[in-house]
């Protein structure tokens, strides 16, 4: 038995065949273990004879079993390490790597300009009050520019019973900054730009429900035209990266401007692209419009508890996505907006 035993322990592959050996031989069942038991029924000299044999077999199996035991367990241990082990060689994966979206590149191109002009960021809510965003504005309820805005309701009222909406561009940042000096007792001077997302019920390639403007707004005494022309003429210079950028101001009309003035950029045909700059009255050269802007209304300011007697200013807003497009020349203005992996990679800025 005992050599039969010692073989098959021996030749045992795993621990669970070995667990298996022990019981046959050595559980209370196994067959050295009736053995033992047959010791009992012996005469006193059989006994002497047989016992030392059967105990001898006894522990020679299992000390063989414990012995595998521990060889199965080490050569268990070891295949787990070497199945653990990390090679230090192998090249690494490229992880995805996200980069700034054209916009917030924009925005961000916009905002440390006009910081070096002196504007402070303010900031106002993309759900609006009907007032700020129109009335305020010089736009009361028959106005036609409400209609022409496009403008997304909401079906409840605010807590004055005022109709909420989404607005319809960043000019009600003006009253709310407006408001909010006078408010706490303040008074201007008052240079801010306001970024931010705007809504419009309309798509098309040059249009989306949803896009960004930046308004600009200057109020001190003494503010004219000339004012604003300076500070639009060096940040559209600024942002375009050229000294070459030449401006076109043009009468327009806007309910909470006085007069208001829409502002063109020349551009020159250069293989077929437009590029910014240049006289846009060159052969090959065009205007194209970037931005509204004008002198502040006098019942804007009145409305927002300013006296117009005392002070003056100026407004702008433009589109953040058009201009992106501009310098960066795109043509599409969903692509922006389509989150496109391709497209967000291709004009994707290092972040
Ligand atoms: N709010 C105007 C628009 O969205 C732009 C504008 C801003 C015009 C400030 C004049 C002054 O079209």
């Amino acid at each position: 038995i005992m050599d039969q035993a010692l073989a098959a322990i021996l030749a045992a592959a795993d621990l669970d065949k070995l667990e298996q050996l022990r019981l046959d031989y050595l559980g209370k069942q196994g067959s050295i273990s009736s053995l033992l038991k047959t010791l009992g029924k012996m005469s006193p000299e059989e006994r002497q004879v047989e016992g030392p044999k059967i105990n001898g077999a006894r522990e020679a199996v299992a000390n063989a079993i414990s012995d595998k035991k521990a060889a199965l367990e080490t050569a268990l241990l070891n295949a787990r390490l070497a199945n653990e082990k990390l090679d230090m060689t192998l090249p690494a994966p490229i992880a995805a790597k996200g980069s700034i979206h054209p916009v917030s590149q924009v925005m961000d191109e916009l905002a440390e300009i006009f910081a070096d002009m002196g504007f402070a960021v303010a900031e106002g809510p993309e759900i609006e009050d009907d007032w700020r965003n129109f009335t305020a504005l010089n736009i009361p309820e028959t106005h036609p520019a409400r209609a022409m805005h496009d403008t997304f309701y909401f079906p409840e009222k605010d807590a004055q019973g005022r109709d909420m909406l989404l607005r319809t561009h960043t000019s009600p940042v003006q009253i709310r900054t407006m408001q909010s000096v006078v408010a706490a007792g303040g008074e201007p001077p008052i240079h801010i730009i306001a970024p931010g997302r705007v809504y419009r019920s309309d798509s098309d390639a040059t249009h989306t429900p949803m896009f960004h403007q930046i308004e600009g707004l200057v109020i001190d005494k003494g503010i004219n035209l000339g004012h604003l022309k300076w500070t639009l003429e060096t940040f559209l210079r600024a942002f375009f990266e050229r000294d070459d950028v030449v401006l076109r101001l043009r009468p327009s009309y806007f309910p909470f401007t006085e007069p208001g003035v829409e502002v063109d950029v020349g551009y020159t045909n250069i293989k077929g692209k437009r590029v910014i700059g240049g006289s846009g009255d060159d052969a090959d050269g065009g205007w194209m419009e970037v931005l509204g802007s004008g002198m502040v209304h006098a019942r804007v300011l009145e409305n927002c508890g300013l006296d117009p007697e005392i002070y003056q200013g100026f407004a702008f807003g433009t589109g953040v996505d058009r201009l992106a497009m501009l310098k960066y020349g795109m043509d599409d203005l969903r692509a922006f907006f389509d989150g496109d992996g391709r497209w967000l990679g291709h004009y994707g800025f290092d972040a």
